[in-house]
């Protein structure tokens, strides 16, 4: 199993990091597993969707070279993992950007004229991780948790039918629980790579018409 490690961070010492780190500690200590850490702020991804983004959505033009490159390396990857600061109860602008422009209509998801849609992206396993620094109450009474796994879980990859494999959470209100969360962060990088095996998508790496994965559904 390949897995591509998206961080969206600007500091490379902050707990987020860490956390990624671990992930793919976790990952690699099972031989024959590898992984790529794909740094978004350090690489100067720019998430501003721009008027050739709109054209794509709108099937018009070609995907800009940083797209392309973005969108070639998740093909290359089994698994794709999002660590992420929990930012106003969502992800980060860097790493929603980059979701926007790069999950793109004829790639992630097709919209049918007749209102169906192609789910293209059933070859990728996701394993998402938000790092937050609110406790576990705060999100189980405002329901947090529940609105985030509907928006981010569903709404985006379930859209584009991408099996989501593990939903995390890594709360650190205190030393102790950093602590804890680092060790559950490298749980998750062992477990991903036992259970790759076991995951029931699609053949990877096949051209978008042939992927086992597509599947046409109704719409949102
Ligand atoms: C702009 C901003 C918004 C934040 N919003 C939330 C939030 O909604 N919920 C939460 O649990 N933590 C929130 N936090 C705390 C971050 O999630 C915390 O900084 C995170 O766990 C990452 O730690 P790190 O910056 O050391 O990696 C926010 C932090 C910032 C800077």
């Amino acid at each position: 199993m390949h897995a591509l490690v998206v961080v969206a961070h600007p500091d490379t010492a902050s707990f987020t990091h860490a956390v990624a780190r671990q992930v793919i500690a976790g990952i690699e200590t099972h031989p024959g597993h590898t992984s790529e850490l794909a740094d978004l702020a350090a690489e100067g991804f720019d998430p501003r969707f721009t008027v050739a983004d709109l054209g794509l959505f709108n099937r018009r033009g070609a995907a800009e070279a940083s797209v392309l490159a973005e969108q070639q390396r998740i093909d290359r990857a089994d698994l794709l993992v999002l660590a992420y600061p929990v930012y106003w109860w969502s992800m980060p602008g860097l790493l929603k950007g980059w979701i926007d422009r790069v999950f793109t209509q004829g790639w992630a998801y097709d919209d049918l004229p007749e209102g169906r849609t192609v789910k293209m992206l059933g070859r990728l396993a996701v394993q998402l991780i938000g790092i937050g620094g609110a406790d576990q109450r705060t999100y189980a009474r405002h329901g947090y948790a529940d609105a985030m796994q509907t928006q981010i879980d569903h709404g985006i990859f379930g859209y584009c039918g991408a099996p989501v494999v593990g939903s995390d959470l890594l709360l650190h209100s205190d030393a102790p629980s950093r602590e804890k969360a680092l060790r559950q962060a490298f749980e998750i990088g062992s477990r991903l790579a036992v259970a790759a095996p076991h995951w029931r998508t699609a053949p990877p790496h096949l051209g978008p018409a042939e992927r086992n994965g597509a599947a046409v559904t109704p719409g949102p």
